[in-house]
């Protein structure tokens, strides 16, 4: 037990050296058509918000729809997103809707195998079981593709399963998210788009060098370890954080990367890329909702910027010159 997060923590501090390949389309994701039944469009609008679109369609010029192919550079090595469109020997036709449930909720394939979290079941554990089976109605009214996923690039120093189980013994707690009855129907829904759908806490809150989320600063900010990006601090701080932002403003950045200072995230951000596909798909009430639950967070005034080990990564990255 100790030997293997001792094999995690030598591993964490080296950095990623696989570089993602860049955006370079839309994602490949079909229209609706406007008669389709209700569910298949709650489908397509939780495939876009709750960010299937970005792994399994990827904006590739040669990417087909669900399958797959999005490079994901880690720490464990480089995971590719895998086919899931009905497809009975590349993609996961001849799985039953049963079996699509406990991939998302247990985060294990049809055989018992645990997946990697790269596949944030992690967030997805949290869906109610009606959000499930509207994704798993759209994901069977789309086209076959027959092309084979890609097997994944694992450093031979995490093969072992046990590897696995012990991360997930430490960080996963599966099951439906439930309402809290302190709060009313926009926070919860808020706290539900944010912990079970789109991942924001996966994304704005610091990991340990074990890869687990350091809880006491929960949403103060993240970093991609790999790069150095600095993801900000969510909650109301008011110099680090969202504290001078308005529901408004961060429903408005939701839909559209503008921020109240007049600025923009850059188009080639991760975040850009995340509101492009994704969460421009939200409702305005569901982008306030986000809002309001940010809101209510307790304000923290850590910086992710001035995290040590942003730091170290930067430096990594930029050699001081001679
Ligand atoms: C950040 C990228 C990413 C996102 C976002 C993502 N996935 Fe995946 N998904 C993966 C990877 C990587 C795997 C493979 C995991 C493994 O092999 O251990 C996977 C595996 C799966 C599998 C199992 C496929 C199989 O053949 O066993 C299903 C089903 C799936 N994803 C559905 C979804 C759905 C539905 C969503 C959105 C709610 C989603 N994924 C979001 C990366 C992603
Ligand atoms: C894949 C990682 C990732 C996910 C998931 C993600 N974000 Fe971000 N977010 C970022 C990055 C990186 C930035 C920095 C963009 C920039 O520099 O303008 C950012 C910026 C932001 C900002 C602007 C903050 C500021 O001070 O400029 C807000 C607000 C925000 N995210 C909210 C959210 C919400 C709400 C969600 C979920 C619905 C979310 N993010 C999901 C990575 C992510």
């Amino acid at each position: 037990m100790r030997i293997l997060a001792l094999c995690l923590l030598v591993a964490c501090v080296h950095p990623v050296d696989a570089v993602e390949r860049p955006i370079d389309a839309l994602p490949p994701v079909p229209a609706v058509p406007p008669d389709a039944d209700t569910i298949v469009q709650r489908g397509a609008a939780l495939f876009r918000t709750a960010s299937c679109v970005g792994c399994h369609s990827p904006p590739f010029d040669d990417a087909v729809h669900l399958g797959g192919g999005r490079d994901l550079p880690t720490i464990f090595g480089v995971f590719y997103a895998p086919n899931i469109s009905p497809d009975p020997d590349a993609g996961i036709g001849d799985w039953t809707e049963a079996d699509f449930v406990r991939a998302m909720r247990q985060g294990r394939a049809p055989d018992g195998r645990p997946y990697w979290p790269t596949f944030p079941y992690m967030t997805y554990t949290g869906m109610s079981d009606d959000d499930l089976h509207a994704l798993w109605t759209y994901l069977r009214a789309q086209p076959p593709v027959p092309t084979p996923s890609r097997p994944h690039e694992v450093r031979p120093a995490y093969r072992s399963p046990g590897l696995l189980g012990l991360w997930r013994s430490l960080a996963f707690r599966p099951g439906p998210l439930v309402d809290d009855p302190g709060h009313d129907a926009t926070w919860n829904r808020g706290r539900y788009l944010v912990r079970a759908v789109s991942y924001c806490d996966q994304c704005h809150t610091p990991r340990n060098r074990l890869g687990l989320p350091l809880r006491r600063h929960d949403m103060a900010g993240g970093a991609n370890p790999g790069k150095g990006d600095v993801h900000p601090n969510l909650t109301p701080d008011p110099d680090v954080g969202l504290g001078t932002w308005s529901v408004d403003d961060v429903a408005t950045y939701l839909g559209t990367a503008r921020k109240p200072d007049g600025s923009a995230t850059p188009a080639d951000d991760i975040m850009a890329e995340k509101i492009r596909d994704g969460f421009a798909w939200y409702s305005q009430a569901d982008r306030e909702a986000i809002a309001v639950y940010l809101q209510s967070l307790p304000a923290d005034a850590w910086d992710p910027e001035q995290w040590r080990m942003v730091r170290r990564m930067r430096d990594r990255a930029e050699p001081p010159a001679r």
